[in-house]
């Protein structure tokens, strides 16, 4: 038999629950317990799947155990189920699901079907070629109604059936809490913990889920930015008072219920950069320290403001995708300097109810990941029937800022994808310059230069958030706490007592500048096509593989004034998608070695042309012009993270 053994953090569970289902006066509430088995951590959920009858062998086995056995659960048909059949489940178990080992082999329950009055016959122990060996075997007629979803679970004396749930460590520090979903629809923190000096994530395992049309997202494993509201649970936007002073959501954010609907499993909510301005380690970060980016020497600025999101994406090989909002760059840029896919959507395509707001009219969700598949599947969960994908794509590309010379690997990369594309799609390039293109050819009604025209867009508008945000704030908490302040970070309070110094009035004309902006692009730059909805497509170098040290000291913060290239789909509300395309060298001054950065670029196309960019991706993909990316200290060959 398999060596195993338990540390139970709650004491018997069975105990437990008889005793709470007596009335007494206190509340009691088992929340599982955590096990050890073969030097991995389980979490076991307080719910029974299942419960299956216990043979007089399966009984000594758990006599002999303490009453808790790991046990995996297979499926036969209803005939000639053999020692093969077996091995070869076991063996793709093992590769297709990280919380599968095969320490669950000590007890084994075969379900069969079929006509339930045949009986089957009895089932031959069956044996794993090797060394391992297989504890005790019980079968059980399971129709389509009460069959266990196959793989590992434990089992008590009394035929409960538990899931089991694999325990990781957060040890790039991505979540700010980690979660299990309650029955009744909220959510809980998770209460666990493992080695690692960090928040413990539990995630189940990938065999119990199957993919259907309803269910798209079954079983991906999903982090959520903590501005999205998840009934049960406290958020904070990045800020300590905040989460401690308001009670926990009473409902789900519309984004994120749509994805649990589809099947998603929430695993916890994860770092923002305070109120989502853009912050960068880290002198900025007071509340909470920035996640690690783990890529190169693992001393990189995360970027942000999906930091947590962007982080955990481009670390955890058990972690498929996470939910980031974007305003002015902050599911793009973390997407960018950790390789990984990230959208930012068509403005207005994608409901924002019960996320914290920046400013209404820039803000965007979307998702960041290693997976264009997951992705895509994804998306269409979220925009629902904003998004159809399509396959007709225009034959012009403007390239902006792109290299002209492989003067570095990172330009190589770039052009060689430039080639490809423009092969791809036998399209012509242009080279767009877009402070060129306003001064020959802008609004007649409009003198000023484009710099003039959007310069201050960006601050004014996020300064709405001392309305939305702060003002509201203060004065709850204020009222609260005897007439005290709640502690801000350096950077959001720079830019709110920046904003609150220009007259409401400045909103109005920010937005009247903002709409000449958009009309602009929108008739000039990226215009609709009935045939391949964007008559063109815009590129602009997402990253080039350059170094941000986390660990350099920087001014105080500033104003986000200006204009520039990565704010065209913020003032235009255009689609704005990073693709990474490799990495780079480069020689880090902590490791004193070459380790490598991603590199990647950034697509553009008229407003509401997401679904013919997702249809590209999906084509590159499958043309091997781009590919999905790898946790760990490379995008492209994954490898484990430098501490
Ligand atoms: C069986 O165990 C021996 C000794 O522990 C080990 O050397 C061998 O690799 C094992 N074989 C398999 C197939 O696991
Ligand atoms: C839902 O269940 C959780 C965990 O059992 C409990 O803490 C919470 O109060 C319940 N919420 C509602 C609204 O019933
Ligand atoms: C839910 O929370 C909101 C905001 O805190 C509050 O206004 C509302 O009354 C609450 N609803 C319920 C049903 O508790
Ligand atoms: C689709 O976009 C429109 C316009 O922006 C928006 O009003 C609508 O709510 C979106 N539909 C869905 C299902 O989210
Ligand atoms: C665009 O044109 C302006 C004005 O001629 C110039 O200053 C700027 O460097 C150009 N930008 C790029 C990316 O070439
Ligand atoms: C590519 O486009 C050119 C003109 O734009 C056309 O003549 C040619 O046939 C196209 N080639 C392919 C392979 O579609
Ligand atoms: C310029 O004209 C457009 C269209 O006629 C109008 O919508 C816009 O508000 C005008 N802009 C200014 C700054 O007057
Ligand atoms: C709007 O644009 C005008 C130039 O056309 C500029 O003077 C003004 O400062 C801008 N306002 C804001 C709030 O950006
Ligand atoms: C943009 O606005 C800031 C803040 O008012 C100002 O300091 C800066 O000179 C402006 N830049 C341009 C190019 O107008
Ligand atoms: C597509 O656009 C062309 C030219 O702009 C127009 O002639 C044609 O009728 C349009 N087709 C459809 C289906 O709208
Ligand atoms: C590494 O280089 C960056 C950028 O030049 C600098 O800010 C940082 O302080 C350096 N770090 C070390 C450990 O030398
Ligand atoms: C993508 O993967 C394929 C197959 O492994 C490989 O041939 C191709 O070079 C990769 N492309 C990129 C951009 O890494």
């Amino acid at each position: 038999m398999a060596s195993y053994c338990y540390q139970s953090v709650a004491a018997s569970l069975l105990l437990l629950s008889q005793i709470a289902s007596t009335s007494l006066a206190w509340s009691f509430t088992p929340t599982g317990q955590t096990v050890e088995l073969d030097g991995l951590s389980y979490y076991i959920p307080p719910d029974v799947v299942s419960t299956i009858s216990v043979s007089e062998s399966l009984r000594k086995a758990l006599d002999h155990a303490g009453g808790l056995l790991p046990l995996t659960v297979v499926n036969a048909g209803s005939f000639g189920y053999g020692e093969k059949d077996f091995s070869q489940d076991i063996a793709s178990y093992i590769s297709s699901d990280d919380v599968f080992s095969k320490g669950f082999l000590e007890a084994v329950y075969v379900q069969y079907s079929g006509v339930s009055g045949h009986k089957y016959p009895s089932f031959s122990t069956p044996k794993l070629s090797g060394n391992s060996s297989v504890g005790v075997v019980s079968t059980g007629f399971a129709s389509n109604i009460s069959s266990i979803p196959v793989g590992p679970y434990f089992v008590t004396s009394t035929g409960a059936v538990y899931e089991a749930w694999r325990l990781f460590s957060d040890v790039q520090g991505a979540f700010l809490e980690t979660t299990i979903a309650s029955k009744n629809g909220t959510f809980s923190v998770l209460p666990a913990n493992v080695e690692g000096q960090s928040l413990a994530i539990a995630v189940p395992s990938r065999l119990y889920f199957t993919k259907t049309d309803e269910k798209p997202l079954a079983g991906v494993r999903l982090g959520i930015k903590d501005i999205y509201d998840i009934a049960g649970l406290r958020t904070s936007n990045g800020n300590r008072a905040w989460y401690h002073f308001y009670p926990p959501a009473n409902k789900t954010a519309l984004t994120v219920q749509r994805l649990i609907d589809a099947g998603a499993v929430i695993v916890g909510k994860m770092k923002t950069s305070q109120f989502a301005n853009g912050e960068v380690a880290t002198a900025d970060w007071v509340d909470y320290h920035e996640p690690f980016n783990p890529r190169g020497d693992g001393y990189q600025d995360t970027s942000s403001s999906s930091s947590g999101p962007g982080a955990g994406a481009a670390s955890y090989d058990w972690l498929d995708l996470t939910l980031g909002s974007d305003t002015g760059g902050s599911i793009r840029n973390p997407s960018q300097v950790q390789g990984l896919f990230g959208n930012r959507p068509t403005w207005g395509m994608v409901p924002l109810e019960g996320v914290m707001p920046m400013a209404p009219q820039l803000d965007t969700a979307g998702f960041l990941t290693r997976h264009p598949d997951i992705w895509i599947a994804a998306s269409k969960v979220l925009y629902r029937d904003n998004v159809t994908l399509s396959h007709n794509y225009p034959s012009k590309i403007q390239t902006i800022g792109w290299p002209t010379t492989n003067s570095s690997e990172a330009n190589g990369l770039l052009l060689s994808f430039l080639d490809k594309l423009t092969t791809f799609l036998n399209a012509t390039t242009t080279s767009l310059n877009l402070t060129e293109q306003w001064m020959e050819a802008h609004p007649t009604n409009v003198t000023s230069s484009l710099t003039d025209l959007m310069n201050l867009t960006y601050p004014i508008l996020i300064g709405q958030q001392t309305s939305s945000v702060r003002d509201p704030f203060y004065a709850e908490y204020s009222a609260a706490n005897s007439g005290r302040l709640p502690f801000v970070n350096p950077v959001p309070l720079a830019r709110w007592s920046w904003a609150a110094s220009f007259p409401p009035s400045t909103i109005v004309d920010a937005i009247a500048n903002k709409t000449t902006f958009g009309n602009w692009i929108e008739s000039n730059i990226f215009t609709a096509d009935n045939q391949t909805c964007s008559d063109s497509l815009g590129i602009y170098v997402g990253n080039s593989g350059t170094t941000n040290y986390r660990n350099a000291y920087r001014s105080p913060p500033g104003i986000p004034t200006g204009f520039s290239t990565s704010r065209i789909s913020i003032f235009s509300g255009v689609p704005d998608f990073v693709l990474p395309i490799g990495q780079a060298a480069y020689v880090s001054n902590i490791t004193q070695r070459t380790e490598y950065l991603p590199v990647s670029v950034d697509i553009l196309a008229a407003k509401g042309c997401d679904g013919m960019i997702f249809g590209l991706v999906q084509d590159l993909v499958n043309a091997g012009v781009i590919n999905a990316t790898k946790a760990g200290y490379s995008g492209v060959t994954g490898e484990k993270i430098l501490f």
